[in-house]
């Protein structure tokens, strides 16, 4: 579990730190109070990356050069510095150069407002939630996403040159189609795993509607083919058409695309079962369950999904739970508060 975290410079806090507890933690605090912030530190903490932005560039504090943040998990301390300049992962005090040994400490699943994209968004929104739950359970998945999207970057910058040499174009075939190819079975795997928890988790908060979930590819079987028969296609239109970077989750409520069909309503318990699959999948993997961060999602729901939700998430799984306020809060989820004010954080009572 994560014990405690520091930050310095991280969006709204020039210094902050906070304890938790295993099981749930409230953390309570009016609009604007860095509720998001606290969530979106243990994330970039644990995996490197924000659950809210692309990129680092906007954690940094107004008018700052670098930020740090920092916690233990058990006795062991981790620390990320940025600055524009560089980025370092420190385990123990002991820089890291191989991250899979950080990554490996603590898995994380976020929940927020923002999960309804998953639903009505673009593509990319769910090939991000694809690709942030496949960096968690196989340690081949980041590499291959890196050496794709490099390769792909690649080839489009030259589709975009004046005149392109079909010559040159080859020398990223092959990276791109050896890592798209690894991507796309990763992805679909991950799919067929993610689909029976997806299922139950829809089924525990909705009542009896189904939902279905399939990978839809953005290449064909044979990718090295496809890419090669749509080179004229890539030529004219000057980027790379086919591949991992097209492919998309797709989702049904009732049997009918939940993007088009479904109720806000069904909207928002299809997200919610998207993120329930993804803790339940992590909660299986050896390593242990993830840490859930819930940030500021049960103005949304009516009290039965609260509930529902609470009492669907996985019982081992530490907890760290945003809201404005705690009036709707059951016994059953029993856990310290810590209220966030003015840039400050203190165990209530
Ligand atoms: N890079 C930044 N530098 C300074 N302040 C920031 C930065 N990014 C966001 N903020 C401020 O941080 C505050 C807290 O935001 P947030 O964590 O979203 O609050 P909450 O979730 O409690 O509503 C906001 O007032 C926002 O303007
Ligand atoms: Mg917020």
């Amino acid at each position: 579990m994560l014990r405690d975290l520091q930050l310095r410079n991280f969006r709204c806090f020039p210094a902050i730190a906070a304890e938790f507890s295993s099981g749930f933690n409230f953390i309570v605090g009016a609009n604007g109070q860095g509720k998001t912030t606290l969530l979106e530190a243990a994330c970039v903490l644990l995996r490197l990356q924000s659950q809210r932005a692309a990129t680092m560039a906007p954690a940094l504090r107004a008018g700052e050069k670098s930020f740090v943040v920092s916690g233990h998990i058990e006795e062991h301390l981790l620390q990320f510095y940025y600055s524009t300049l560089r980025r370092k992962v420190a385990l123990d005090g002991v820089e890291q150069r191989d991250l899979a040994d950080y990554l490996a400490f603590l898995r994380v699943v976020s929940f927020a407002n923002n999960d309804l994209d998953l639903i009505r968004g673009a593509a990319e929104t769910r090939r991000r939630f694809l690709d942030f739950i496949g960096s968690q359970v196989d340690v081949r998945y980041r590499p291959a996403l890196r050496v794709y999207e490099r390769a792909l970057r690649a080839r489009n910058a030259l589709l975009k040159s004046p005149h392109p040499r079909p010559r040159e174009l080859t020398a990223y075939t092959e990276p791109l189609v050896k890592a798209g190819r690894s991507l796309g079975e990763m992805r679909a795997a991950l799919v067929r795993r993610l689909r029976p928890a997806a299922e139950a988790s829809h089924h525990a908060i909705s009542g009896n509607e189904s939902l279905a979930l399939d990978y839809v590819p953005g290449n064909e079987e044979d990718f090295a083919a496809h890419l090669e028969r749509a080179q004229a296609e890539d030529a004219r239109l000057r980027l790379t058409t086919v591949g991992p970077h097209r492919d998309d989750l797709c989702l049904f409520v009732r049997e009918m695309s939940a993007a088009q069909f479904a109720s806000e309503g069904q909207q928002r318990t299809a997200a919610l079962a998207l993120k329930l699959a993804q803790a339940r999948l992590l909660a299986e993997e050896a390593e242990g369950p993830p840490l859930l961060l819930i940030d500021d999602i049960f103005g949304e729901l009516d009290a039965s999904r609260r509930n529902a939700l609470l009492a669907a998430l996985p019982n081992e799984s530490q907890k760290l739970i945003t809201a404005t306020s705690l009036d709707w809060r059951e016994s059953a989820w029993d856990g310290p508060v810590l209220e966030l004010a003015g840039g400050e954080i203190r165990p209530r009572g």
